[in-house]
């Protein structure tokens, strides 16, 4: 499996804060947003992951996680030249995910649950033995904003639209997502939507019309936090400035869960930490 996370074209609804840089290095209280998708494949074990950015904005991206292969991550970086639609990651990203299966994170999606690493470790599952993609449904009060999927009885998928004026469902697709080696195919022949990108609803969409499609819908009491307007970005802040303040532990820290993984020494964190020195999260790193 590769661990492909998109850090694109997106934000035009946060103007003008994403216009002089990119959504996922804004801050999520007191960390960019992309460390929080990117803790999310940490914890679960994935060392190897392609970032996509804006041209523009790679190098941002570069100075903040580093280029390259370290000893406790190796990240790899391309670029999307153009908003052409999340789906286009798979065409970007075909070298990098060779003959093998794919998992798409979206660079500005916030999870937090205690059940998030048997989510994605089934997820593998399925794709891996059952040779199905999946998606994640999560239930919203504001779905028009989302991709909506519908269940039948038996939780197959039987519609999914993109940002439906009428949606069917209150279930949101999540950015998350879980394909076999043929998404770069389908990618490949999907035609663009009428705002003229390659939707993943549509890469969905083939794979629910194939029954190759597999919804798990996350559960109640499971964070999906939203970053897509200035009040969700505000409320996904006050998410992890709560959690944090009251149990004194940092939401997404991939020091700490590089550290907790056994990838690095406490002298490697002490390292990694000297940059910062001062910062409330230096001072969280030296105290691990
Ligand atoms: C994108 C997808 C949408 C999905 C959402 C999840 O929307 O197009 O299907 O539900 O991400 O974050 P966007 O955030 O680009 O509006």
């Amino acid at each position: 499996m590769k661990w492909i996370i998109l850090a694109g074209w997106s934000g035009t609804r946060l103007y003008p804060i994403t216009k002089g840089t990119s959504k996922q290095l804004l801050p999520i209280y007191d960390k960019p947003m992309i460390y929080y998708p990117l803790s999310v494949l940490m914890q679960a074990g994935i060392r190897e992951i392609l970032v996509i950015t804006t041209p523009e904005d790679q190098a941002g991206f570069i100075r903040l996680l580093g280029d390259g292969k370290k000893r406790w991550i190796e990240l790899n970086y391309a670029v999307q030249p153009s908003p052409d639609g999340l789906a286009q990651a798979f065409i970007i990203g075909e070298e990098f995910i060779g003959d093998e299966d794919v998992c798409l994170v979206l660079g500005d999606n916030l999870f937090y649950g205690q059940s998030f690493w048997s989510l994605l470790n089934n997820a593998v599952q399925t794709v891996t033995n059952e040779r199905k993609s999946v998606v994640f449904g999560y239930e919203v009060k504001n779905p028009e904003i989302y991709g909506v999927v519908e269940l039948d009885k038996e939780q197959n998928a039987v519609s999914i639209e993109e940002k439906p004026a009428n949606p069917k469902s209150n279930l949101a697709v999540v950015g998350l997502y879980f394909y076999t080696n043929d998404v770069i195919q389908v990618a490949k022949n999907i035609k663009p939507s009428a705002r003229w990108e390659l939707e993943i609803t549509t890469v969905n969409e083939e794979y629910m019309h194939r029954w190759k499609l597999k919804v798990e819908v996350m559960e109640r009491g499971f964070a999906r936090l939203d970053t897509g307007s200035h009040e969700s970005m505000l409320d996904a802040s006050n998410f992890v400035q709560i959690v944090q303040t009251r149990q004194g532990i940092q939401i997404c820290c991939p020091e700490e869960i590089a550290f907790r993984q056994g990838w690095i020494s406490r002298d490697e964190v002490s390292e990694l930490a000297k940059p910062l020195l001062k910062s409330n999260y230096w001072f969280y790193l030296m105290n691990l």
